[in-house]
């Protein structure tokens, strides 16, 4: 096994080389700027380090990782087009840089371009990698289809957000693991719990992202804070928040949702003050260890070695307390 560090350095040696200059400029810069915006490069590592506590040499893994990095990085390009957000990566937006129209082609071309990666593989893996992908991929435009549908619904429950982010986030991450295995040629069984592991640990990432959207620090987090009050984004804190107060805060809470002022300082500071009164923020970061132990229980049942059971775990804690 190899460090995070060595992982993440050789995948990204392997998408300099793969983002080189393409004709016509203004469909291909997008794609190599937002490639190359950096970000924690957290599926693609998790597809090598699969594949490599399942006995493959990783670097046989690259152009799996390389396919589920460039689909999260045109997902992104399309959910700041949905999300309205000024701000990736402590960068601009696609399309603030450049505009709505390219932003929706150069992510789509992203979108070609993920699939394409597979044909690097022999057929009985391309197949298998194809059809995960393409589940994977509609799923993904599912989550997003509801988490945008939430956002003008007052009557959306935990369990219904719980299933959006499992689509929109988790299952990605499970894919990605899972590509690792497939690559590897791991046993069905292995297969589906090395799934099951990234999916749970999705849910948590997801989770976690929401409370940095409200709660992370403007200087370090890269996206722009609150985002996810002003677009009335129906997430865990806003939901337990909710559940959390009395009549009173709630109802002043559904108002400030209702609200979409020129200048939305206001209307964070109360929101926010509304998750930390109600115990929403300490409920959300409780639900995060709860799925990251949900992840963790899953490895008992992978047929690995302990030591690689504690690197997972290890990543795993070092994903809930990341503030980026
Ligand atoms: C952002 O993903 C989108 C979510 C699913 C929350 P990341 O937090 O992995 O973004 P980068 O790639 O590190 O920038
Ligand atoms: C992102 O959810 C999910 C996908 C991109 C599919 P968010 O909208 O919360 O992601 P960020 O916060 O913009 O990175
Ligand atoms: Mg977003
Ligand atoms: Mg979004
Ligand atoms: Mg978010």
């Amino acid at each position: 096994m190899q460090s995070i560090e060595k992982y993440q350095e050789d995948f990204i040696k392997y998408l300099e080389e793969y983002t080189t200059f393409r004709e016509p400029k203004n469909l291909y810069e997008p794609v190599t700027y937002i490639l190359n915006l950096g970000g924690k490069r957290l599926r693609p590592v998790l597809t090598l380090m699969t594949a490599d506590i399942f006995n493959e040499n990783y670097k046989v893994a690259l152009n799996a990782a390389l396919s589920i990095e460039v689909f999260h990085n045109f997902s992104l390009v399309h959910d700041d087009i949905m999300d309205d957000a000024p701000l990736r990566r402590g960068k601009k937006t696609v399309h603030e840089k450049w505009d709505i129209n390219t932003g929706i082609l150069s992510g789509d071309a992203m979108l070609i371009m993920a699939y394409q990666l597979f044909e690097n593989y022999e057929a009985h893996v391309f197949q298998a990698l194809a059809k995960l992908f393409s589940k994977t991929a509609l799923e993904v435009c599912e989550g997003q289809q509801y988490d945008v549908d939430f956002e003008t619904r007052q009557d959306v429950s935990i369990s219904e957000y719980l299933k959006m982010i499992e689509f929109k986030t988790a299952v990605l991450i499970g894919a990605a693991m899972k590509m690792g295995a497939i690559v590897a040629g791991a046993s069905p069984e292995d297969q589906h719990h090395i799934y099951e592991f990234g999916k749970n640990l999705g849910i948590a990432f997801q989770l976690q992202d929401d409370y940095l959207d409200a709660f992370g620090d403007p200087k370090t987090f890269g996206k722009q804070v609150g985002g996810d009050i002003i677009e009335n984004k129906k997430t865990y804190l806003y939901l337990k928040a909710l559940e959390f107060s009395n009549k009173e805060d709630s109802a002043a809470l559904e108002r400030l949702f209702s609200s979409t002022p020129d200048d939305p300082t206001d209307k964070i500071e109360g929101v926010k003050s509304l998750f930390i009164s109600s115990g929403s923020a300490v409920e959300t970061k409780q639900a995060i260890q709860v799925y990251t132990d949900m992840a963790f229980r899953v490895l008992q049942s992978l047929n690995i070695s302990n030591d690689k059971k504690e690197l997972l775990e290890a990543f795993g804690n070092s994903l809930m307390n990341r503030t980026v």
